[in-house]
């Protein structure tokens, strides 16, 4: 939307730091939450998720979902918690339309086709123009849905659908999509019979919506696995939960790449490294020792990086969302590594603003090839998305001078006070206030 910094929009300045020591607690996933959000559309009741990010995607789920009916209210986290608790009350008062104001601002509104269908027989989604449906399809979502008996119009004001009671299915995916794995779950849940997923995706954040979904009475196996079986129950014996957010292992990420590149000795704690095996043994192939400790894991990195080789696939392959963030440690390191995009062909847009730090990539179709140069240098970059510009605030601390980091409100829907966090670390980094007009 920006080739600046908008007005308004704040900007973070980052510059050489590390050694870094010390603790530093991750919050719930973004990924988890904003589905575990969606799920509470399908019983009544009052639900309260824990260890919930303070991030803005959360809170434009909460207007969405606002919006359709649910009472929502944010809850500060007991002494002791991180993040902070959501009170999601349905009274079964929903009306299965999102408006375009909201629906617009959040890809995640996807996720309520599956729960308000399954349990309303209707939906209205609001999507801006169908480019969203262009972008990133949604074929298999649908495609799913359709064979368990909805049936959908696509026009370009948004996604109509509607159905009898949904029936089981078999449903087999090309590949292993997270939203459609997630949206067909959520369907089958009050379908009649028995739905098979096969070649279900198996990211831990589709374990926590399971796991939720079960706890709230449906009968759901196979989680985790490449095949997951749903047995329809009915909306009877569906029943509200207390449920806590599974850790955000791309955050956990975030503050062990930090580590990486600027050096030091931390301990990153609630990181689940069962969830991150790909990631901990590329870092240790680069130089970073990860190994789990009571409660969390300890980075240490004391020498330079060296290169490797990165392929993204989905779990329990090396995560897309990890990729801005090993591609900024391969600028820095001693050699030449080649990432592969597996997942979003066109994933690599933030390269070039690694590229105004100093770093060497060149883009090869879905390769990129990067060849360390040792140390970057302080510039003024944007940040294209969450993940990449959380990558680049972690580069800014690596690299000689300052660092400025524009457009970070997208680092905002998903990162949960990285500054703050990174600072308790030792680093030197701040945001900058920028009021409206300046
Ligand atoms: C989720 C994550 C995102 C992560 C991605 C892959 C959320 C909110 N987002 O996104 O951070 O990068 O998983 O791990 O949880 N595809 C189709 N048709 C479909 C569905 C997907 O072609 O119907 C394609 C997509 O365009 C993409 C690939 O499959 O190229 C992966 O998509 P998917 O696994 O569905 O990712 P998301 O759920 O959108």
């Amino acid at each position: 939307m920006s080739n600046g910094s908008p007005a308004g929009d704040d900007v973070i300045v980052a510059s050489t730091s590390g050694p870094l020591g010390g603790e530093v607690t991750v919050p719930g996933a973004k990924n988890s939450v904003l589905k575990l959000m969606a799920a509470t559309l399908l019983a009544d009741g009052r639900h309260l998720l824990t260890n919930v990010p303070v991030i803005d995607d959360v809170e434009i789920m909460s207007d969405l979902l606002r919006a359709v009916g649910l009472r929502i209210e944010q809850i500060a986290a007991p002494a002791g918690e991180v993040g902070q608790h959501l009170e999601i009350v349905n009274t079964g008062a929903i009306t299965p339309v999102a408006p375009f104001e909201v629906a617009d601002r959040i890809r995640a509104s996807v996720n309520l086709v599956g729960p308000l269908l399954t349990r309303f027989g209707h939906i209205d989604i609001a999507l801006p123009g169908g480019d969203d449906f262009g972008g990133r399809p949604i074929d298999m979502h649908l495609r799913g849905l359709e064979k368990m008996g909805a049936e959908f119009q696509v026009t370009p004001e948004g996604l109509f659908g509607r159905c009898g009671r949904l029936q089981g299915a078999a449903i087999e995916f090309d590949f292993p999509s997270v939203g459609a794995t997630e949206n067909i779950v959520m369907a089958a849940v009050l379908a009649e019979g028995v739905t098979v997923i096969t070649n279900a995706a198996r990211e831990p954040e589709i374990v926590d919506l399971c796991d939720m979904l079960r706890r709230m009475g449906a009968r759901i196996e196979g989680a985790g696995t490449d095949i997951i079986t749903v047995t329809g129950v009915e909306q009877s014996a569906l029943h509200a939960v207390t449920h806590e957010v599974v850790t955000d292992r791309v955050q956990a990420a975030t503050y062990m790449a930090a580590v990486a590149m600027c050096k030091g000795d931390v301990t990153v704690r609630r990181a689940n490294l069962e969830h991150m095996g790909m990631l901990v043994e590329r870092f240790g192939e680069m130089g970073v020792s990860v190994t789990p400790v009571e409660g969390g894991a300890r980075v240490v990195c004391e020498g330079g990086l060296t290169s490797v080789n990165v392929s993204t696939l989905p779990y329990p392959g090396f995560a897309t969302d990890y990729k801005p963030l090993v591609v900024a440690m391969l600028a820095m390191a001693d050699g030449t590594g080649i990432v592969t995009e597996n997942l979003y062909p066109g994933r690599f847009r933030y390269v070039e603003e690694l590229r105004k730090l100093g770093a060497e990539i060149d883009i090869d179709g879905h390769h990129a090839v990067v060849r360390g140069v040792g140390h970057l240098r302080g510039a003024i970059v944007n940040a294209p998305d969450i993940r990449a510009g959380a990558a680049l605030v972690v580069a800014g601390l690596a690299a000689q001078g300052i660092t400025e980091i524009r457009d970070v409100h997208h680092i905002d829907r998903g990162y949960d006070d990285i500054v703050g966090r990174l600072s308790s670390l030792g680093a030197s980094v701040s945001r900058i206030r920028r009021s409206a007009g300046v």
